[in-house]
């Protein structure tokens, strides 16, 4: 049985999935055809705070002198995933319930539900105690398909299930191109694609997605010294964006549990409504992707230290975070219900989402008080002049205080009103999202205003 908690926070998740298809942050993909399991599609809002989370860790990690940045191919050559270990290794143990067909991850069966609509609520773990289970094989996570015209063995490649590999293909040609030295890093944002056996929790699993990687090349030795640096700076860039810090926790994997490549591993985890869930893995992957690409194809992946004369293949500290994964946990994040003083005075429930100004997808709204007046005509002016700079939207639309709810509900920081005052003064009211409270300032200094605040 649910507790009140499981059930509230069963609801709040509903609500913010329904908030993100009403306001246009995502929808189902192919949602015409009865949608397509595992994949999403992001609205005009989703595009733009998946694009400012983007821009956001892109200049995190290459507005630096040692880190530089790629955009390799999604499909790449199949023995690349022979040397990564993926052919081989990346499988995850399926069954099948004989009596209603439906597929489970045989490790993740504590959470799933039976797949039969006559069982309703039930547990897939009670199925399996009865031996409705089929024995567990192996599922190789790859999407599959084939290159030309012909759909024979030698013409198969993959859909990268992971963007690291083209960063570790192309270390030499970055290096010598960019005459870095290490310790440096090579980062990317890319789609990559896996064949999840079950996807769920919305954009938490899915079987397309987008992530965010830096693969940090540095001497043997040095490389303890790394990891802990790169764990530092990538739990401070949520922090820095505003992730509530106590939301946030490491996760050490067990050495038993660390994936083939790794010798140390840590996962940033958010506490999301359904539990703790990784939204990014810091790993040290040692020399193994390197010396695994150097004997797969021949070529030596080694690095020569000019002044030292020293030839070595360098160990890869990694930091790999999902876009997706953390737009969710941004989403749900700035995601309140509070109290909000109506303009008669009374009480009233506000949904606000409160991100941080950097990834607001809007930043700004402007509003006419009322649509005559020659209010229009200055709120349209100030749209135009901000428009260049920043997003802004526009709203004429019904009592101005339905319209900073509307502005709320989407995380808009700053509300911008042309009001009778205007007329005599030329100043505006600016209402904060977070304080609720307003002030006034004359429409000259609007881009400053603006541009101070959601600098910060
Ligand atoms: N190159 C290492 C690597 O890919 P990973 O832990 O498998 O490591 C890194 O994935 C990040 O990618 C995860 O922390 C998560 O944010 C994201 N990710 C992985 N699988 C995902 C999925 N099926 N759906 C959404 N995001 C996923």
């Amino acid at each position: 049985m649910k507790t009140d908690k499981a059930t509230n926070d069963t609801a709040i998740m509903d609500k913010i999935v329904s908030l993100a298809k009403r306001r246009g942050f995502v929808f189902q993909s192919s949602e015409i055809y009865g949608g397509l399991n595992g994949c999403w599609d992001y609205g005009p809002l989703g595009v733009e705070l998946l694009r400012n989370i983007k821009d956001q860790w892109w200049q995190a990690m290459t507005y630096r002198e040692d880190i530089e940045g790629i955009d390799a191919a999604i499909l790449m050559h199949p023995r690349v995933w022979e040397a990564s270990g993926h052919v081989a290794n990346f499988t995850d143990p399926m069954v099948d319930c004989k009596e209603c067909k439906a597929r489970f991850r045989a490790d993740q069966l504590e959470d799933a539900a039976c797949g039969s609509p006559a069982y309703k609520g039930r547990k897939a773990i009670k199925c399996q105690a009865e031996g409705k289970f089929t024995e567990a094989r192996q599922f190789n996570l790859m999407f599959k398909t084939f290159i030309g015209p012909v759909e024979d063995d030698g013409a198969v490649v993959y859909l990268r299930p992971e963007t690291a590999q083209g960063i570790f293909v192309n270390f030499l040609n970055v290096q010598s191109a960019s005459r870095q030295k290490p310790p440096f890093g090579i980062a990317q944002v890319g789609k990559a694609f896996r064949n999840e056996i079950n996807t769920k929790n919305f954009l938490f699993r899915t079987r397309e997605f987008e992530q965010m990687e830096m693969q940090f090349f540095v001497k043997p030795g040095s490389d303890i010294e790394w990891f802990d640096y790169w764990r530092k700076e990538r739990l401070q860039w949520f922090v820095d964006l505003g992730m509530t810090k106590e939301k946030l926790q490491w996760h050490q994997h067990e050495p038993d549990k660390l994936a083939h490549y790794a010798k140390d591993a840590y996962d940033i985890e958010y506490q999301f409504p359904f539990g703790w869930g990784e939204i990014e893995g810091i790993h040290n992957r040692t020399d193994f992707d390197l010396s695994r690409h150097e004997e797969y194809s021949g070529k030596s992946m080694k690095y020569f230290d000019d002044q030292t004369k020293e030839r070595y293949t360098p160990y890869i500290i990694e930091t790999s975070a999902g876009a997706s994964r953390s737009f969710m946990a941004f989403l749900v994040d700035a995601y309140r219900e509070e109290e909000a003083p109506t303009a008669e005075g009374k009480a009233e429930l506000r949904t606000v989402l409160k991100f941080h100004p950097k990834l607001a997808p809007i930043k700004a709204a402007v509003f006419p008080l009322v649509n005559r007046d020659g209010m229009p005509e200055i709120a349209k002016k100030i749209e135009a002049t901000l428009r260049s700079q920043i997003r802004v939207f526009y709203d004429d639309s019904g009592a101005v205080g339905r319209r900073y709810r509307r502005q709320d509900e989407v995380g808009t920081p700053y509300c911008l009103t042309v009001d009778s005052q205007t007329l005599q003064d030329q100043t505006v009211t600016v209402r904060d999202r977070d304080s609720m409270q307003q002030e006034r300032i004359i429409i000259e200094s609007i881009p400053r205003y603006l541009r101070e605040r959601l600098a910060d």
